[in-house]
């Protein structure tokens, strides 16, 4: 484990911000969560103690390191799935100077694809991709959540009208009780009641 995660994460979100401001392709963007998501989700891994969490849109691993930081004191680990090459590779390398590599599990893979044929349940999922594919994925999603487990989708307030049918859907499924918290772009909270 590197000595200083902290510093690592500072100098990607500064990394994250100076890029996609000056970056006009959407697929160079890194799109990374807030700083005080990634708090959000540390936290959020160590108090429901997760230890088998799946996030879907990797990016360049920022959020990832900060999901690590909780599942390293969980003694969990992460799949985390991302398609683009370009940004396999710089994951790769940001996960080998966090010194994290061994509790990551990075997928080159399609979620979708993913989603069909994976068969573990998983304490925790983080959503954070292509907002048009959330619909279609929300059975498989589903499906895949433990009892007791919880699903945790970013920015569910900063694209209201895209989020909306979604939102819609998992409030719908009895199986789940949600909640909306208002930190960085919106988390929309789904738990799987046991
Ligand atoms: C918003 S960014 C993720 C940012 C990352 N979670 C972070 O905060 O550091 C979304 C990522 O999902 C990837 N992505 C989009 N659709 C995908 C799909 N169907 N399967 C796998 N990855 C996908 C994109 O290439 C992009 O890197």
């Amino acid at each position: 484990m590197a000595t200083d995660l902290t510093s690592l994460l500072k100098d990607l979100a500064e990394f994250g911000k100076r890029n996609d401001a000056v970056t006009t392709e959407r697929s160079k963007k890194m799109l990374n969560i807030t700083p005080e998501t990634g708090e959000f989700l540390e936290l959020i891994v160590k108090a429901v103690r997760a230890r088998c969490i799946l996030e879907i849109g990797t990016s360049n691993g920022y959020s990832t390191i900060w999901l690590l930081k909780g599942a390293r004191a969980t003694g969990g680990h992460i799949t985390t799935l991302e398609m683009q090459s370009h940004k396999i590779v710089m994951a790769t390398e940001n996960f080998r100077r966090a010194g994290v590599a061994d509790l990551v599990d990075l997928r080159h893979t399609e979620a979708g694809i993913f989603l069909l044929s994976e068969s573990q349940l998983f304490d925790l999922i983080f959503l954070d991709s292509e907002r048009n594919q959330y619909v279609g994925w929300w059975p498989r999603l589903s499906a895949l959540m433990a009892p007791g487990g919880l699903l945790i989708v970013d920015n569910a307030t900063s694209h209201p009208a895209e989020m909306a049918d979604f939102i819609a859907l998992v409030r719908e499924s009895k199986a789940f009780i949600t909640s909306l918290v208002p930190i960085g772009n919106g988390e929309l909270l789904a738990y799987r009641e046991p």
